[in-house]
């Protein structure tokens, strides 16, 4: 915190306001308008373009430069030397495990990865062909119902709690979803196998034929789940702290970080990235596709490229390009038309000027989409995956918020630009 100042004139006004600024260790300062309420103004930024929500020591974005940093450490280093349930003691408390530490942290998450029976009935209130997703999103919001031995959310082992049930049990449930859409049975997970391989059991497992899952794939998933575990204040981020300031419980909370990752603008985009992928179908329609995404009069866009924080490459989206090189190698996948058209496209619209121009780089989900699809994902649980692995930067960030004693009620304003008061019609007169 500074001393500094920042003055406001507002033209009617005598005096200027006088705003204090606030440095942080990095990135941009900030002003600090909370009383700017008082002279009767509000700051306009739709899209939070310009808006700090709120202080944070989790992760850190450069999005010129294109960094990303948790907890001070730099993305590509915890790709390539650490693993998830590393990466998640990080995020959730601030160090990295001695391995002691992370060997009480990984038995804590692998002893509380099975779910109480009855969310299997639960389940099958579902259609077959329900979205993973919306299933997800019910199940998770649902487990407050069966969890409410350890509630109390001002109570920090208890948030621990239920951070580490979450953590351990989203594989799970991710899993179930999957297994409830193709009408196999449940795969209960086994202790035995880490976090990743357990999750690939469970989804790929079944009573007849339950296979060690593939040690190089279960590699290149938890780099995925590594890459996905935090990022910041993004939507769903920012849903889950403005949810988590009302005092909900982190179970509502997830759940509604769930449904804002949804969406294609966010989360849904490896989802929608593949999809557009099949649409395009043959490279000789790449030019077409280009064309459209490049047209003002035409909704489409080209989805896996672009971002609003990083108008450089993405730096997660590095390290996945990477990976996904290296399964579809491992996989002899090199020649599949749909990887192959993939690489085209990423190879036209960095060097197109539209894309050039406009810093679009292919992101994060263009490649994760690509290798999930490579590692036998079907494609809508993609967005389901980016979940599970978002849970723990959720959490992370949920728990920073309520052990600050001075957090607040998330409350935003607006610009009103709607009828002034006026008198009620009755029916018969409209
Ligand atoms: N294809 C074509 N044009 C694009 C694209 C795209 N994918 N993305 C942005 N643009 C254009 C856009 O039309 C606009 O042009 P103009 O300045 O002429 O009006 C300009 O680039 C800036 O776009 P914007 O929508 O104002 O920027 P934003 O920061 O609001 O958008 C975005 C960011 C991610 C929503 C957008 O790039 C997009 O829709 N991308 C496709 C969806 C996608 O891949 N999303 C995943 C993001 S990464 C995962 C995550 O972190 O959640």
């Amino acid at each position: 915190m500074t001393e500094r100042k920042a003055t406001l004139k507002i033209d009617h006004l005598a005096d200027p306001i006088e705003l204090p600024i606030y440095s942080g260790t990095l990135g941009p300062d900030v002003v600090d308008i909370g009383q700017l309420v008082k002279h009767n103004y509000f700051t306009y930024d739709p899209g939070f373009v310009s808006t700090a929500a709120c202080e944070s020591k989790i992760t850190f974005i450069d999005g010129d430069k294109g960094i990303l940093l948790h907890r001070g450490y730099a993305i590509n280093q915890l790709a390539e030397k650490s693993d998830y349930i590393e990466v998640c003691y990080l995020l959730l408390n601030g160090e990295l495990p001695t391995q002691a530490q992370k060997d009480a942290f990984l038995h804590e998450v692998t002893h509380h990865s099975m779910v109480h029976e009855q969310i299997s009935l639960f389940f099958r209130g579902f259609r077959r062909d329900a979205h993973p997703m919306a299933i997800m999103v019910g199940v998770v919001g649902a487990l407050s119902a069966f969890y409410h031995d350890k509630l109390n959310i001002s109570d920090p082992q208890h948030r621990m709690s239920a951070a580490i049930r979450l953590i351990a049990k989203m594989p799970t449930i991710a899993a179930m979803c999957y297994k409830y859409s193709i009408g196999q049975p449940f795969m209960y997970p086994q202790n035995h196998l880490n976090y990743t391989e357990n999750f690939l059991h469970m989804m790929f497992g079944t009573p007849c034929d339950n296979k060690q899952p593939s040690a190089t794939l279960a590699r290149a998933l938890d780099r995925i789940f590594i890459l996905h575990a935090d990022h910041e204040q993004n939507a769903s981020t920012s849903t889950v702290r403005l949810a988590g300031s009302t005092g909900a419980n982190p179970y509502a909370c997830v759940s509604a970080g769930i449904g804002a990752l949804w969406g294609p603008a966010h989360g849904g985009a490896n989802e929608a990235c593949l999809t557009m992928l099949h649409e395009i179908g043959d490279v000789k329609n790449i030019d077409t596709y280009i064309k459209r995404a490049k047209d003002k009069n035409d909704p489409f866009r080209l989805m896996g490229f672009g971002h609003r924080v990083y108008k450089n490459y993405d730096p997660r989206a590095k390290v996945m390009r990477e990976t996904c090189y290296e399964v579809l190698n491992e996989l002899g996948l090199q020649n599949d038309p749909i990887f192959k058209l993939a690489m085209k496209l990423e190879k036209i619209a960095l060097e197109d000027e539209y894309f050039v121009e406009k810093k679009l780089y292919p992101n994060v989900d263009f490649y994760s989409g690509i290798t999930l699809s490579a590692l036998g994902i079907p494609i809508n649980m993609f967005t389901v995956i980016f979940a599970l692995a978002r849970t723990v930067g959720w959490l992370s960030q949920w728990n920073e918020m309520l052990s600050s004693p001075d957090h607040k009620l998330g409350r935003p304003r607006q610009l009103y630009t709607g009828h002034t008061d006026r008198n009620f019609v009755d029916i018969d007169k409209r």
